[in-house]
């Protein structure tokens, strides 16, 4: 089963079996049939953030699931659910349009709701963790539905429980997210109130703000196939950081707790040379540096070349080891 319109990247793959699961009982029916046949299951969301393999060995089970509500709690916070096939970017329009402030920062993110927590996709000054109430899930083990609170799924800066071993047999079936009753807008990100430009802060101006920002500096998937940001900025202790920023006073470095410094990726990969650079099929989106690119046609193998070349590139200029971002699905 072809697997290229499925992810983002566009990359050129053929998964052994492929599956949707739109209700519950259909994702039961479709494991069940799996470990019938032995075969290794995978998930796929909006595929945004996944890098898929020339062949791909098992079952590939895209979740489909749909629902959505938004409701004012006792407190004032609203709840919003939503199921884990609805697109991210759809239930952040919605509840603007409706009303509800809280998530505009995380606009224009590609993929489903439950893509966006299985990686805490964050942008702009906010993660999608700092919204999260709980995760409804799906647990392989005990065959059974639970929820988990924001607690329980152990998120990071793009990592979650279900990234981890502890979370293999947890397949996320729902969110629930809580917004603020009494909106503030978040504004740390530096680019934000430039961009603004003194007019009336309001959830919909910020995510109008927000969209034209992306849509400025990241390729549209639909044109230029690509997972965003290919690299996680790496986090490295004080110490490590220090000498270099001494050297690059331009090095991008923002503090974080615990004496680490989180480091812009992009910053690293353009000054080692590789922004526009291209090899084959793939290539380093030229405006920013983070984002790799399918000109047409790559497979996952040209991807890990030029992932291993820039790893390599980056490691040899700076001494800073970088992690890939996407999910491998092989
Ligand atoms: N930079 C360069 N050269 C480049 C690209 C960036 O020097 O080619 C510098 C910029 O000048 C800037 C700094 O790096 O000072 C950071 O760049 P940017 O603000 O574009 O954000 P980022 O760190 O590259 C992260 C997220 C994005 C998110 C933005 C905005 C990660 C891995 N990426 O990117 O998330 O949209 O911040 O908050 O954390 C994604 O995860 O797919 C993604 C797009």
């Amino acid at each position: 089963v072809p697997l290229e319109g499925l992810t983002t990247f566009g990359l050129r793959s053929t998964a052994e079996a492929y599956a949707e699961a739109a209700t519950t009982d259909e994702l039961r029916a479709v494991l069940a049939a799996a470990r019938e046949r032995n075969l290794p299951v995978h998930f796929l969301g909006g595929g945004a953030n996944t890098v898929a393999m020339p062949r791909v060995k098992g079952l590939v089970v895209r979740v489909t699931m749909k629902g959505f509500d938004a409701r004012r709690a006792t407190d004032g916070d609203v709840l919003v659910t939503a199921a884990a096939g609805e697109v991210w970017d759809e239930v952040v329009s919605r509840t603007v349009a409706e009303g509800f402030g809280g998530l505009e920062n995380l606009a224009a993110i590609p993929g489903t709701v439950g893509g966006a927590v299985v990686q805490n996709i964050g942008a702009y000054g906010l993660e999608l963790a700092e919204r999260l109430e709980s995760v409804t899930v799906y647990d392989r083990a005990s065959e059974s539905v639970r929820t988990l609170t924001r607690e329980a799924c152990d998120f990071g800066y793009r990592h979650s429980i279900f990234k981890t071993d502890a979370g293999k047999d947890l397949v996320v079936l729902s969110a629930t997210l809580r917004l603020p009753g009494e909106w503030t807008p978040v504004m740390t990100y530096k680019g934000l109130d430039e961009a603004l430009g003194g007019a009336e802060t309001t959830p919909a101006v910020l995510e109008t703000v927000v969209r034209a920002i992306r849509a400025k500096k990241l390729p549209d998937p639909k044109v230029l196939g690509n997972a965003g940001s290919f690299f996680k900025n790496p986090v490295v202790p004080k110490v490590v950081a220090r000498p270099l920023l001494t050297v690059h006073q331009s090095l991008v470095a923002y503090p974080l707790g615990g004496a680490r410094v989180k480091l812009a990726a992009g910053w690293l990969i353009e000054q080692a040379g590789f922004k526009g650079y291209r090899s084959g099929p793939v290539g380093v989106c030229e405006n920013h540096a983070l984002i790799l690119v399918n000109y047409g046609g790559a497979t996952g193998e040209d991807v890990e070349r030029l992932m291993k070349e820039i790893t390599a590139g980056v490691e040899a200029k700076f001494g800073i080891a970088l992690e890939p971002e996407p999910v491998f699905l092989q």
